[in-house]
Formats: C-alpha cells, sequence, structure tokens
C-alpha cells in the first residue's frame, strides 16, 4: 500500500493531467424531466455519458477513473426507480465487461455488495477477476457505497486482522483496508448537476482533492465539458498545507516535503 503516499502523510507528484479523477454522475432525473421524459430514461442516457467519459479519460492518459454510481442512501428512493437501477447496472455489466477488457480496463467496485442480489454480486467478481491484470486505466464504480461505511468497514477488518493495535493505530494502518487501497488519492473530483456537496462519497479520500463543481447535468457532460474540468485544475495550486513562496522555490518544496515525511 505504501506505493501511494497519502496526503496528509508526504507531498504527492503532481501533474497537467489529474492521475485520478472521482465523479458524482448526477442530474440524470432532472435531465429526463425536463424532456418531459421519466427519470429513468435520465439514467439511460447517464450510461451513455459513461462510455464517452471514460473514452476521454483514456485519450487524456488519467490512469484511474472513479464513478459514483449509487450511494448507500440511494435505497430511499422509490422501489422502482432503485430496481431500474440495479437493472441498468446488471445489463451495462452484460454489455460492457468484455469491451472494457478488450480496451486493456482494469474493472473495480467499490461499495457494500452483500445487500445486491447474488447474481450480480457474482458478475461483480467475475468481471474484476477478468480485467485485473489490465493496466490502461483502472474503472472503479462506486455502487452502495458510502463514505463512512467505507471508513467504519477499514476500522473493523483492521481490528480483527490486528486486534493489538484496538490500543492505537495510525493512517498507515487503516490504510490498506480502505475499499480504494489500490489507487493514489483522486487529484479532481467533480460533481454535475448543481449541488455543491460531497453526498458521502470518498470522505477519507478527497482530504486534499481538488473540487470542482459543474451545473451541466450528467448526461449532458461530454468530452468539452471534461476538458474545461481539467482546464480548470491545471490553473489550481496544490499546496498541500505549504505556502505559495515555497512552491515557487524548488529548493524550499523538497525541504518541506522531507519534514512533512519525518513527522508523518
Ligand atoms: C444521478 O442522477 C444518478 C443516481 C443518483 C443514481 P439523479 O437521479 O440523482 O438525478 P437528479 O439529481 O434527480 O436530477
Ligand atoms: C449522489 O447523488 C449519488 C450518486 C450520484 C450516485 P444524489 O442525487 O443521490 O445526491 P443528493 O441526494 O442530491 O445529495
Ligand atoms: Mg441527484
Amino acid at each position: 500500500m505504501d506505493r501511494f503516499k497519502s496526503t496528509t502523510r508526504a507531498i504527492p507528484e503532481t501533474g497537467p493531467i489529474p492521475r485520478h479523477l472521482a465523479i458524482i454522475m448526477d442530474g440524470n432525473g432532472r435531465w429526463a424531466r425536463r424532456r418531459y421524459l421519466p427519470r429513468i430514461a435520465g439514467h439511460r442516457r447517464g450510461v451513455e455519458t459513461v462510455r464517452g467519459v471514460i473514452r476521454v479519460c483514456i485519450e487524456r492518459g488519467i490512469e484511474y477513473l472513479t464513478l459514483f454510481a449509487f450511494s448507500s442512501e440511494n435505497w430511499r428512493r422509490p422501489k422502482e426507480e432503485v430496481s431500474f437501477l440495479m437493472q441498468l447496472f446488471i445489463g451495462a455489466l452484460e454489455q460492457e465487461v468484455a469491451k472494457l477488457h478488450e480496451n486493456n480496463i482494469r474493472f473495480k467496485v467499490i461499495g457494500d455488495l452483500a445487500r445486491f442480489e447474488s447474481r450480480l454480486e457474482r458478475m461483480i467478481e467475475d468481471a474484476e477477476r477478468l480485467t485485473a491484470d489490465n493496466s490502461r486505466l483502472t474503472l472503479t464504480v462506486a455502487a452502495n457505497y458510502g463514505g463512512r461505511w467505507d471508513v467504519l468497514q477499514a476500522t473493523r477488518r483492521m481490528l480483527e486482522a490486528r486486534p493489538e493495535l484496538a490500543r492505537g493505530f495510525g493512517e498507515q494502518d487503516l490504510a490498506p483496508y480502505l475499499a480504494m487501497h489500490y489507487a493514489p488519492e483522486p487529484d479532481l473530483f467533480i460533481r454535475t448537476g448543481g449541488e455543491q456537496r460531497i453526498s458521502n462519497f470518498l470522505l477519507w479520500q478527497l482530504a486534499y482533492t481538488e473540487l470542482y463543481f459543474t451545473d451541466t447535468l450528467w448526461p449532458d457532460f461530454d468530452s468539452a465539458a471534461l476538458d474545461l474540468a481539467i482546464r480548470s485544475y491545471q490553473k489550481r495550486e496544490r499546496r498541500f498545507g505549504r505556502t505559495s513562496e515555497q512552491l515557487k522555490g524548488g529548493e524550499a518544496s523538497a525541504d518541506a516535503s522531507r519534514v512533512a515525511e519525518k513527522s508523518a
């Protein structure tokens, strides 16, 4: 797990293209309502947007793409909508997994899978196994995911495996048990659909992520919209607690990162 340094324990290397992009795909229902269509029509269109975004991520050299598809609170929606979303997920897996594999994409799902029907759980496991060694892009779908669930399940599993840590533990002890232990922390977070909130997405992992909110509804989020977000990211100064002056003088920032590593 030490392949990926925690942003609070060490300063990561950053470049003009986010290595890890995490997206809350919001606004499907409103997109449909505006066209006098049922909400589910928006979800169906949303799947097409996902295809396009995956393609652009590969073209731009993004290594990890994480998509929030269903939150632990989305069970509160009308039964019919929940079951449509589950069918849509199953259908998308049936249709897309082979293509993901052909395109050298590693597929992962994070979230509490126990609540899904067993057929879906099995399909997810098969897709993860099939694509495990692919290396062009890691596509993670967050399904029945909640940031609080993640921190709690990680803590519980850590203490089961290492009961001696009940007396005290650090970030590095917990990290391997978090759902996204296989990825660096997100560099850029995008939420479409106009709301400016995290809605219990990756709470732990977003500690130093750049946040970008757009009014564009998810079904309308195309390559131009994604490029706009990336351009906004490129204008950000990622200080990780340091001053702007330190970033400009290379020497000073190297010192700071050594100090950060020591005190972590
Ligand atoms: C996001 O779109 C998709 C899911 C949460 C599954 P919404 O369904 O939340 O769309 P709005 O926010 O109602 O427009
Ligand atoms: C967040 O969207 C979850 C997903 C996109 C899967 P919601 O539409 O459920 O979020 P809230 O309820 O507006 O916060
Ligand atoms: Mg919504």
